[in-house]
């Protein structure tokens, strides 16, 4: 009984403690971005929610054990008393998002880390169902058998009038099918609500095609997601 209590309490400790991880955060943009985090499941939000990252820069953030959330990156950001991205706000008129969500278009790296039924597991993709606004990856550290996961191409170059958010006559975000018709057979909603039941479509195989690691919809196929043994570190990279 005893020894049954000190393994509980053991396997408690490892999850609470040991298997923290670090993300780093790299710009390898020709131009600055200003990288958000949003945490999920009703958790505290990390100890950064929104930061500047020049060109070349990079910015490193711990993740208590079992953490799951997401990482984007706004663009085109000014504080004129109040700070605005022109991608990928968060509509919190400060640096930091505080627990908002960026505004679609956005490009996410998702995680849920120690997941899985032994808790030994981390998930992580790349999703594009909100949209594109800027190419990035996922390289796990210290772990070879785990895969990197990239969406490495300018979406917004092949990105079809209709889905394209512009400003000044340039293309600076996609939208996805989802977020520029908000239709069931896009999001994957209403009738259309489970995987044999919603397709790729004529728009989302542009964000396939283009980016075929990433999620282009909803119940895009299993090779968008991706999985490492718990204890890796990540860097999260803007323009691979
Ligand atoms: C982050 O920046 C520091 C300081 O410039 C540099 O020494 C380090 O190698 C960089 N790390 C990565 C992962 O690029
Ligand atoms: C996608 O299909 C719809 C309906 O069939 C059509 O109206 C639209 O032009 C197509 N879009 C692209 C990008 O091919």
């Amino acid at each position: 009984m005893e020894h049954q209590v000190f393994s509980i309490f053991l396997l408690a400790l490892m999850v609470q403690g040991t298997f923290c991880a670090t993300f780093t955060f790299k710009n390898n943009c020709q131009y600055t971005v200003w990288p958000a985090t949003l945490t999920g499941g009703g958790q505290p939000q990390l100890s950064s929610t929104g930061f500047q990252l020049i060109t070349g820069a990079n910015q490193s953030i711990n993740t208590p054990a079992g953490w799951s959330g997401r990482f984007w990156a706004r663009t085109g950001c000014t504080d004129k008393g109040r700070f605005t991205c022109t991608t990928a706000d968060c509509g919190s008129g400060q640096l930091g998002c505080n627990g908002a969500a960026g505004a679609p278009p956005a490009s996410l790296a998702e995680f849920t880390l120690n997941g899985g039924g032994s808790h030994n597991q981390d998930f992580y993709d790349i999703s594009l169902v909100d949209g594109f606004n800027l190419p990035m990856s996922v390289t796990p550290l210290g772990r070879s058998s785990c895969k990197s996961t990239a969406c490495g191409a300018n979406i917004n170059s092949v990105c079809p009038p209709v889905l394209s958010l512009k400003s000044d006559g340039r293309t600076i975000s996609c939208k996805s099918a989802c977020v520029a018709f908000n239709q069931p057979q896009y999001c994957c909603s209403g009738e259309f609500a489970t995987p044999d039941k919603c397709h790729p479509t004529n728009y989302s195989r542009i964000f396939k095609n283009a980016c075929p690691q990433a999620y282009s919809y909803a119940y895009d196929d299993r090779s968008s997601t991706f999985t490492c043994s718990s204890g890796a570190n990540y860097i999260i990279t803007f323009c691979p």
